[in-house]
Order: C-alpha cells, then structure tokens, then sequence
C-alpha cells in the first residue's frame, strides 16, 4: 500500500507519543509538522526526521501533497484545525477528546459530512484487546438487552497540569480528559443508544484546595489551585431513548481508593470489564465465566494500531474506524454533565442533527 502522506497539527506530550509508535509503520509517511511555537515543530520536525515545520498550520494546509492530518492540539483548538483541514481536502485524525464543546463537536461532524473526507477520533482503548473482547461477547447477544450500566474513570490523586487545567486551553476537566474513555466504554458497549436526559453534579474542590502531598507530581505541566479552571470530579445519571441507563463517574482526585468499575446488567446475563468476567444463571447455577487468553493492554501498541486504522481506512475508502457521529454523543452527555449541575437539576439532551 502506498504510504498516506500525514501531517501533524500540534507537537505537543501525545504527538511525540503518535510519533513514537508510527516509526516503523509503512503505511504512512510524516510529511510535516505544525506547532504554534515554533521552535517545538522545528525540534519535532528534527528528531522525527519529517521534512517540513510550520508555527501556522494554515500555510502547511496549502501544501496538497499532504493527504492526512493528524491534530494533536489541546482540547479548545480541535475544532479550528480539523474543520478548516477537511475544507482543505484532507482526512483528520482527531485526538480524544473530540471537543471542549458540544457546538465544537457538531461543527466537525458537519464538516466531515460536508467535505465527505474521512473524521476519525483518536480513542485508542478502541483497539484494546480488553474492549473488542468484550465487545465481541456483547455483539454475540449474550447479554440479552442491557438496562443499566457504570462506568468509571477515576484517579485518587492525579490531577494533572499544563494545558490540561486552563479554561482557555482544555476546556474541561476529568470529563473530557480520561471520562470520555470510559464514556466511550460504555457507549460503544451499549450500541451507541441515543441519550435523553442527564442529571449530574461536579466540581473541583479537592483540587482547589489542594496541598501539596509527599510524593505526588503533577504531570503535563505546572499546577497550582489558581491555575485550575476546569472540573475534577463530575458524576452524571443518564437515560437513553432505549429506557436504559448509564451512572457515569470520573474523578481526578478524590478521598477515596475507588469508585468501583464498568459493569452491564442485561436481561440474559452481566459484564464486568476488569477482570472481563460475564455473570448468568446457567445450567440451573449461578454462573461466571471469565476469558482467560484475553492480552494485556498497551497504549503505545494501541496508537500504532489506531494509526494504522486510520492509514488502511483511507487507502480503503472504508468508514471511519472510529466515527465522529459516535463522540458527538460523548460530547453531548459531557455538556449535559456540565450543564445540569451547574443549574442544579436533571436537564433534557439531544443529539445535535448534522
Ligand atoms: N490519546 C492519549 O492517550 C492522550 C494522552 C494525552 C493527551 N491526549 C489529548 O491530546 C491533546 C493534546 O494533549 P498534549 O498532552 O499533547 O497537550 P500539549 O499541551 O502538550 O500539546 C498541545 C500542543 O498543541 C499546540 N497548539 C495549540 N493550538 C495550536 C494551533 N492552533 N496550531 C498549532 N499548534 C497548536 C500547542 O502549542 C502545544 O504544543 C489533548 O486533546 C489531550 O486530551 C491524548
């Protein structure tokens, strides 16, 4: 297969992390690089030996040899970037997760339906073995309907600093940052259901008044309580068109070991992901059974593979391995999170039609 011509937009923590796993894929070849400071693209465009580096990445759109991009910017600058590289002609890998905002989320499902280039989301548990197993067993209809489900993503004490915690730049919080992952989890699980109402609280004041803890290192940049702009903990009770629902709970810091794990309760049996384990009254028993040649998870594997999902996707002119019409329902459960617990009561959502 003739290698797709990338570029990167952003060459920040994760785009070092893409470039790492991609070295050795032959299905794509790094053309250039875009960084609003200048000097990281021009290190990026030297360490990784790519032959081009850009401070604005609308000059490096221009270049039409480039066929794909891949934009690893903070959350406030996906939409810019994506949405003016898909009216420039190219295919978009988006980083996770697929916006700050809602309305950020819909332009891009709109603009990759206007342009008919393919919209890609970097969700890499995606391509976790742990999660096609389990989808594999749900998609056999071993669960039967599944009318509840939790899902969780928390840290006891992990809020991170940088980009991550600034209003202007991420957005949001633990949401968005590692509670679209378990979002996506459940979601894609369930079949994607359509959400109708959400109800939720959320907050950061553990990390408003943090002190700090023997020990514990901020990663991705400085960090101190004023800086922080974005939620650390938010917990949303959502019901989909299909009558079931989703406790959806993410925390980066919290006063607490756990706040339990993802599990399905279906009409024919339960799911429990970690370790992956399915629950059913069988044989007149009570029955478990749990998966024992299921691979370990491994990010940078992962990224390789989404990589390479999105490489063969174009060349193929398949659908997008992971579709932008699927998060813009994270985004949507993410802006009912926020809204409904900053009016303090359950608020009705809707998928935007684009
Ligand atoms: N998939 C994962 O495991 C994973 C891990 C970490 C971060 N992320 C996601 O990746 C994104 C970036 O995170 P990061 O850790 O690399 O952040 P970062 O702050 O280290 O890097 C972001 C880079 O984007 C650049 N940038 C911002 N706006 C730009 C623009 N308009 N044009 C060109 N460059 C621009 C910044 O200058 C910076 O260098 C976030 O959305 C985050 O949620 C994903």
């Amino acid at each position: 297969m003739k290698p797709v011509k990338l570029a990167y937009i952003g060459a920040g923590g994760i785009a070092q992390s893409h470039l790492r796993a991609i070295s050795d894929v032959d299905e794509i070849e790094v053309v250039a690089v875009a960084d609003l400071i200048r000097e990281r693209a021009e290190e990026t465009a030297a360490q990784w030996g790519i032959p081009h580096a850009y401070q604005d990445y609308r000059e490096m759109l221009a270049n039409e040899d480039i066929e794909a991009v891949s934009v690893c910017t903070y959350n406030q600058a996906h939409r810019a970037p994506t949405v003016d590289a898909l009216h420039a002609g190219k295919h978009v890998l988006v980083e996770k997760p697929m916006a700050a905002t809602l309305e950020d989320a819909a332009a891009m499902t709109q603009a990759a339906h206007e342009t008919g280039k393919l919209l890609m989301v970097a969700v890499w548990t995606r391509f976790s073995p742990l999660r096609q197993a389990a989808k594999a067993i749900v998609d056999a209809g071993t669960l039967g309907d599944i009318y509840y489900a939790e899902t969780v993503a928390a840290r006891r004490c992990g809020t991170p600093g940088g980009t991550f915690i600034l209003k202007e730049t991420a957005g949001l919080g633990t949401t968005a940052d590692i509670g679209v992952y378990c979002l996506d989890e459940a979601l894609h699980l369930m079949g994607y259901p359509r959400p109708v109402t959400v109800s939720a609280i959320s907050n950061n004041l553990l990390s408003k008044s943090y002190k700090p803890l023997l020990g514990v290192r901020h990663w991705g940049g400085e960090f101190s309580p004023e800086l922080l702009g974005v939620e650390d903990f938010g917990v949303a009770f959502v019901r989909f068109e299909n009558g079931a629902v989703l406790v959806f709970k993410t925390c980066w810091c919290m006063h607490m070991d756990s706040l339990g794990d993802t599990f399905f309760l279906g009409t024919n049996a339960g799911l429990k992901l970690r370790p992956l384990t399915v629950y059913r009254h069988q044989w007149s028993m009570l029955t478990d059974t749990a998966p024992q040649s299921v691979p370990p998870t491994d990010p940078q594997v992962q990224f390789r593979q989404e990589n390479v999902a999105f490489a063969r996707a174009i060349r193929d002119g398949t659908p997008s391995p992971v579709p932008p019409e699927e998060l813009l329902i994270t985004n949507v459960i993410i802006q009912g999170l926020i809204d409904s617990a900053a009016l303090g009561r359950e608020i009705e959502v809707s998928v935007p039609d684009v």
